[in-house]
């Protein structure tokens, strides 16, 4: 949700534009509203800012070409205040004509306070943004000392931010400020970085400083100076990035979302590696938390928004089987509002791709201050949310670009069965003996999604003819229901097409209404193995809307010959245990809402009006 770019090196030339529009190509998965940059040229400040996607503000700049500069700042915008406008785009100029400028990812909540003071002192704003209100601000309090100056501005602002500043007084320093928004420093040589992840500079360097909450940092060519809010020093804490540059980019596939779909074998393989011992039980000491605590936790809340939090819904059907401690999953957004029952017996785990997700972040603050065990399930290395938590179990996908998640939520749902099965193992219950057998059938699972993706290319005809349709169903039952609910929300979000997932046994309670001749509906069947006769009642679930003239699309395990009959389409994956059947069933779905947006030209990695990292509640 916006992405900010800084950039100071030691040579006036092509490298700072170069480096700040290299940056925001790879946040653009942030926002895509509008994008803007701002360079430091002799005694001025100039920008270029432009509404739509970065190749706007390419083509003015290629219109518009601006001169050397060892300094800059750049932004990609994801709207908040005010609307997708060149006017509302950044940087801002706070009333100076060219001497400053500042970039802003966050929400200044206090802004109508701010702005009407500075309008009764006769400050006239140009765009609608809170950004404005903290540019004329900071303008104004300059003396000189751009780091002083935001550390006095920062203590009169509410919300969440990341603010990035240059003035053309200081040429050489960029200024950036963090609160509940993310930015981290890239340590170069000769040359230094900021920027809203580390996609921003990978291409120059893979040497990064984590940032604290409420601290300031300021750059020049020599390094990066750190103080908190207070002015007191501090020191930022340095990690190399395991991933480079080429992991950022397409490879070979024509859209990020392709590739990303194709490499979840090796983001499952990869979040199981190094997490067992020789004798094949989980070892989770970087979670650095007492097994005593651990076996003492009553109950499990997972929170999440989005893909994430249908991570969370498999994990409870799976966690609860095999621990038999109670699970319950709350849309993070909600979870604060809806007065949770918490104690410090409960385990609140977050799971969030960003590690940023403001909602997921904002409810495990919460959930901390009611004396809650927390955990984060998180792929990205510094970002906030773990820093949040008393724990983390990182994912290892690699960096996810396509704003719609897929390999993040394999390896999301892998994470979380890492954990169930290692609260098994340690409190010793009924599946204790089990875990291990799970384990090594997870270990299997890569090789199987590589077998899925190797036969999607019905699933891509039957997409390819469906690029007309207006509605499709998703039915499941068990870890088929957050799959259907998954399978919906990816076509929504990629192909813009009206689509609902439900409990396969809820149809008949209302649902089954929307079925008429030709609607497409997709059955996530389980295992004929499954407990409790449950293949069969999802195969009359099939037969219920099969005889209402629904087209039926259905997922189901090889060798399973019952569906034929009521089938219009199989999609068969391979055999696997039922609790571990998502990290399969879910593949068709995903290739199948990829191929529709392509077929209908859209635009798969960035749909409209979505942003990767949602940093405002
Ligand atoms: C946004 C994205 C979704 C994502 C959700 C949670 O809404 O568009 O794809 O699932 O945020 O993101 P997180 O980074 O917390 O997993």
């Amino acid at each position: 949700m916006c992405g900010i770019v800084g950039y100071v090196g030691a040579n006036a030339d092509e490298r700072a534009l170069n480096v700040v529009m290299e940056g925001l190509a790879r946040l653009e998965y942030r926002g895509y509203d509008s994008a803007g940059v701002a360079l430091v040229g002799g005694d001025r400040v100039v920008t270029a800012k432009k509404a739509g996607k970065l190749a706007n503000l390419r083509d003015e700049l290629g219109a518009r070409p601006l001169s050397g500069s060892s300094t800059g700042i750049g932004h990609t915008r994801w709207a908040t205040h005010g609307g997708p406008t060149d006017e509302n785009a950044h940087p801002h100029r706070g009333g100076t004509d060219d001497k400053f400028a500042l970039i802003h990812n966050g929400i200044i909540e206090n802004f109508h306070a701010l702005r009407g003071e500075l309008a009764a002192e006769g400050v006239v704003f140009e765009s609608e943004t809170d950004t404005e209100v903290v540019a004329h601000l900071l303008a104004r309090a300059f003396d000189g000392d751009l780091t002083r100056t935001m550390q006095r501005v920062v203590e009169r602002l509410e919300g969440a931010f990341t603010l990035l500043a240059v003035h053309s007084d200081q040429p050489g320093v960029v200024v950036g400020a963090r609160r509940n928004s993310p930015l981290v420093v890239g340590l170069g040589e000769g040359e230094n970085f900021l920027g809203s992840d580390v996609a921003a500079f990978i291409g120059y360097t893979r040497e990064a400083m984590e940032l604290e909450q409420d601290q300031i940092v300021t750059i020049t060519p020599e390094g990066a100076t750190v103080i908190n809010f207070d002015g007191s020093p501090a020191e930022g804490k340095r990690y190399h990035v395991d991933w480079d540059a080429a992991a950022a980019e397409k490879g070979g596939y024509d859209t990020f979302m392709e590739k990303e779909i194709n490499e979840q074998p090796q983001a499952v393989g990869d979040t199981l590696l190094g997490r067992t011992d020789a004798e094949g039980r989980l070892t989770l000491d970087e979670l650095r938390i007492s097994e005593e605590r651990l076996q003492d936790v009553s109950r499990i809340v997972f929170v999440a928004c989005g893909t994430a939090a249908y991570a969370g819904m498999v994990a409870k059907y799976a966690i609860e089987h095999w621990t038999r401690i109670p699970v319950e999953v709350a849309l993070a957004h909600e979870f604060r509002y809806c007065d949770p029952i918490i104690d410090e017996r409960t385990l609140v785990v977050s799971i969030s791709q960003s590690g940023e997700t403001m909602d997921t972040l904002m409810a495990v603050k919460h959930a901390r201050e009611l004396g809650a065990l927390t955990i984060s399930i998180c792929n990205t290395h510094g970002s906030t949310i773990p820093r949040e938590s008393d724990a983390v179990l990182y994912t290892h996908a690699g960096p996810e670009i396509a704003v719609a998640s897929t390999k993040a939520f394999l390896a999301q749902i892998t994470a979380s069965y890492v954990l169930g099965l290692y609260l098994t193992q340690l409190r010793g219950q009924t599946y204790a003996d089990d875990a291990q057998e799970v384990l090594a059938e997870l270990h299997g699972i890569p090789a199987k999604i590589e077998a899925v993706l190797g036969g999607m290319d019905r699933v891509r005809e039957i997409a390819r003819f469906m690029v007309d349709t207006r509605s499709v169903l998703f039915l499941g039952r068990n870890v088929g229901y957050p799959i259907a609910m998954e399978g919906a929300l990816k076509l929504k979000e990629l192909a813009y097409i009206h689509a609902e997932g439900f409990a396969a046994g809820e149809l008949k309670h209302g649902p089954i209404a929307l079925i008429e001749p030709g609607q497409p509906v997709f059955i996530v069947v389980p295992s004929p193995d499954t407990p409790h006769g449950l293949h069969g009642k999802v195969v009359s679930n099939i037969q219920e809307i099969r005889a209402r003239g629904a087209r039926t699309l259905v997922i189901a395990e090889e060798g399973d010959d019952s569906v034929q009959p009521f089938a219009d389409e199989v999609i068969y994956v391979p055999s696997t245990s039922t609790m571990l059947a998502p990290l399969l069933t879910v593949v068709p779905l995903q290739v199948f809402a990829l191929e529709l947006s392509t077929g209908k030209g859209l635009d798969v990695d960035q749909p409209r009006n979505l942003a990767k990292s949602v940093t405002v509640e």
